[in-house]
């Protein structure tokens, strides 16, 4: 019949070929094969647990053959998710020809590793980036008495300490924005890690430079959200006073 579709078509969409398809898991057979090859360059040993499993990306404690503990993020390689991201990444300088499907989630990769370097390199706490290959990145692990660190949404401190913390934050808003004229872009209580007394920034893939279109709109939305989090545990910033902590011009975010 005209239009109906075959017994052999309807099996086609329900059978997926294995290799070809991406699954949910991260695993998929690129990534097996990547990690192969950290593995052998030595980059990483040993995969000790899992730490996290989000939409976007995976994060696993490993180990470097000498023992040092890495944070190795491994992003999925679901070109749906990552479409949606796919405009922080037009707009920014370093990434003139944005390339399509994969190899996009490799860019992004690279964009993370980039931003942590440039975020370390000028004083911003940032798990320091270690290397990245594909659709992973390897990382500082940040840890918390034998324990991943946990999120700042997570820990019970007292308001001297969440003063503190706060302070910490506007500090690093301050030195991204006026010194490595950048935005996190998603900056929130759960990107916020606490390690070795101090707040630590991660998850900096969509981190932009100021000249990108959308850098204001992040930076605004970030401002928001902190100036809400830290009013919500009696620590209270007005936005007015985020943004002449960092030295922005009101006038920017009105436009
Ligand atoms: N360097 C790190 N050290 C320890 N834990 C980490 C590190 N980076 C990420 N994590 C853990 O993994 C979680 C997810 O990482 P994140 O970069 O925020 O990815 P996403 O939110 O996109 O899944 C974090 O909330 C944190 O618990
Ligand atoms: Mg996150």
């Amino acid at each position: 019949m005209p239009g109906k579709k075959s017994r052999d078509d309807l099996l086609k969409e329900r059978i997926h070929i294995p290799g070809r398809k991406t699954y949910e898991e991260v695993f998929d057979k690129r990534t097996l094969m990547e990690l192969y090859n950290l593995m052998k360059d030595g980059v990483i040993d040993i995969l000790d647990f899992p730490i996290s499993t989000g939409k976007e990306a995976k994060v696993f404690k490993g180990e470097q053959k000498d023992g040092t503990p890495v944070a190795v993020k491994i992003m999925r390689i679901n070109t749906a998710v990552f479409r949606k991201y796919r405009r922080y990444i037009e707009g920014d300088y370093r990434f003139k020809d944005v390339p399509r499907g994969v190899k996009m989630i490799y860019s992004w990769t690279r964009k993370e590793f980039s931003n942590l370097r440039v975020m370390h390199k000028n004083g911003v706490r940032v798990p320091e980036p270690i290397s990245f290959s594909k659709n992973i990145l390897v990382m500082e692990y940040l840890d918390h008495r034998d324990f991943p660190a946990p999120m700042l949404k997570d820990v019970d401190i007292d308001q001297e300490d969440m003063e503190y913390v706060c302070k910490n934050i506007l500090d690093y808003m301050e030195i991204l924005y006026k010194e490595v004229n950048m935005v996190h872009g998603d900056l929130s209580e759960f990107n916020i890690l606490i390690s070795k007394s101090y707040p630590y920034l991660i998850d900096v893939s969509q981190s932009v430079f100021m000249d990108h279109p959308e850098a204001i709109d992040l930076l605004g939305r970030d401002i928001k959200n902190i100036v809400r989090y830290f009013g919500s545990n009696n620590v209270d910033i007005t936005e007015e006073e985020v943004m002449e902590k960092i030295g922005m011009d009101k006038e920017l975010m009105e436009m």
